[in-house]
């Protein structure tokens, strides 16, 4: 199965979102990376409840809303979360991430952990049955244009023996942070399944958007 992808729309000229949503839509995109922050769990702010909500109206393609917020349990209904998307949050925002993850499938969506870099795979371990993905961030998680940090390709790797070797192969691994094409090469080997694209491999200046999804997609297959 190919990889798939998730366009970070905070990467998005705003200016042309409608346009890059019919492009996405005819090229097959699977998702929309949704970044959402609250200053607190990391120092920047970004995609509100209404521009999710206004996204949502403008196409067909499920979100992927990445939570980098604080205490993510009882705002969900914030989001009006749709069933067949999915919701990721950080281990280290919530005291009752099983109790969260079962929040979420109660509105049909589909859980997914977000691990920093330095947040080990052992928080996993008892977590696996109530995931439908996890996300490795590849990068810090706040800001787009960063470089990847080199042993995030090592960790890839580990997660994808990790879900193999304990019945788990159907959970999928979304990366987020820094997919050059170069990088995302190196990610899909190492066993990624979903790419979060940015600034580094899809919103590029002066490149034709249709064409560097070309590409991407010839990096994941
Ligand atoms: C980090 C953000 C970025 C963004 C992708 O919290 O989630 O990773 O989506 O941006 P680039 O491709 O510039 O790293
Ligand atoms: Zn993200």
């Amino acid at each position: 199965m190919t990889g798939k992808i998730s366009p970070s729309l905070m990467c998005a000229p705003l200016h042309e979102l409608v346009f890059y949503l019919q492009i996405f839509e005819e090229a097959g995109i699977e998702y929309l990376h949704m970044d959402v922050m609250d200053g607190h769990f990391v120092s920047n702010f970004m995609l509100g409840t209404d521009f999710i909500k206004q996204v949502r109206k403008l196409t067909s393609i499920p979100l992927d809303i990445h939570l980098m917020i604080d205490k993510p349990d009882n705002k969900l209904d914030w989001f009006d979360i749709q069933p067949g998307e999915y919701v990721s949050f950080h281990i280290e925002a919530t005291d009752h991430a099983q109790r969260l993850c079962s929040s979420i499938r109660e509105k049909g969506a589909k859980p997914m952990l977000a691990l920093n870099p330095s947040t080990p795979l052992c928080v996993l371990e008892d977590l696996l049955p109530d995931l439908d993905a996890v996300l490795i961030m590849t990068v810090n998680p706040g800001f787009a244009g960063q470089k990847l940090v080199p042993q995030m390709i090592d960790k890839i790797a580990r997660l994808k023996k990790m879900l193999d070797s304990s019945g788990y192969n159907h959970v999928e691994i979304e990366v987020d942070g820094n997919t050059s094409l170069e990088n995302a090469k190196k990610m899909r080997n190492a066993g990624a399944d979903i790419f979060v694209a940015g600034t580094a491999g899809l919103f590029i200046a002066e490149r034709d958007i249709r064409q560097c999804i070309t590409e991407f997609r010839c990096c994941i297959n």
